[in-house]
């Protein structure tokens, strides 16, 4: 059961990868995102040829992957604004409010995504929900921080877990915040990120997809 759960997951993980091909265009800055759902859409820039892109990285993983294939990767700062930038969720809504961070790539996927012209979430049918916050939502936060910024989360009515072992590619440290109340995305948001020592929240609402690729079954689900 659970492996066949886990193989249509991964077929709409790359169904929804493949079909955002189709939002590149050749010599475009395009923003990488991180996951395994993105993973499907390297392999598939690779094989495609796409080769006068700008590619910009949101983590030490993908850009490690791209080089492997052979694509390069430009800093941010040289490339300026990105035309488009491609990345998976752990969760997310029909508003194309997400959350995202399971990788603990959050902070530079923010940033690139922040800088995106068209953000393309790329997701399998699994990722969509009702309600944000059935998935843990990560918070990355400064080191010495961590115990503060726990305690203004269980005040936000969370219940904070420290992802141990992990170390994200800025130095800092996640919490992975359970049972958060999140009935206002966008407020949500901003209320976290007014925490002293949290870097980034997992929450992508105000700057949330432009599109929606849901790989299902049979096909691709585009919400825009
Ligand atoms: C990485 O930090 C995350 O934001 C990923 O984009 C998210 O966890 C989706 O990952 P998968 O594609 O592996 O489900």
């Amino acid at each position: 059961m659970f492996r066949k759960t886990q193989v249509n997951q991964d077929a709409g993980k790359k169904r929804a990868a493949l079909a955002a091909l189709a939002y590149v265009d050749h010599g475009m800055a395009l923003g990488v995102g991180t996951g395994s759902t993105v993973d499907f859409f390297i392999d598939a820039l690779a094989e495609h040829g796409h080769r006068k892109l700008r590619l910009v990285s949101s983590s030490e993983r993908s850009t490690e992957r791209l080089g492997r294939l052979g694509l390069d990767v430009t800093e941010l700062s040289a490339v300026g604004d990105v035309d488009l930038y491609v990345d998976g969720a752990d969760e997310a809504t029909n508003h194309l409010h997400l959350i995202k961070g399971g990788g603990g790539a959050l902070t530079r996927e923010k940033i690139v995504a922040g800088a995106a012209r068209k953000f393309v979430c790329i997701v399998d049918r699994s990722k969509l929900v009702g309600r944000l916050g059935a998935f843990p939502l990560p918070v990355e936060v400064i080191p010495m921080a961590r115990s503060f910024v726990a305690r203004q989360l269980v005040k936000a009515g969370g219940q904070p877990v420290w992802r141990k072992d992990f170390v994200t590619d800025n130095g800092n440290q996640i919490i992975d915040v359970r049972n958060l109340e999140i009935a206002n995305p966008v407020e949500m948001e901003t209320r976290l990120n007014q925490i002293p020592g949290v870097v980034t929240v997992g929450l992508f609402a105000h700057r949330g997809a432009d599109v929606l690729l849901i790989g299902t079954d049979d096909g691709v689900e585009v919400m825009t």
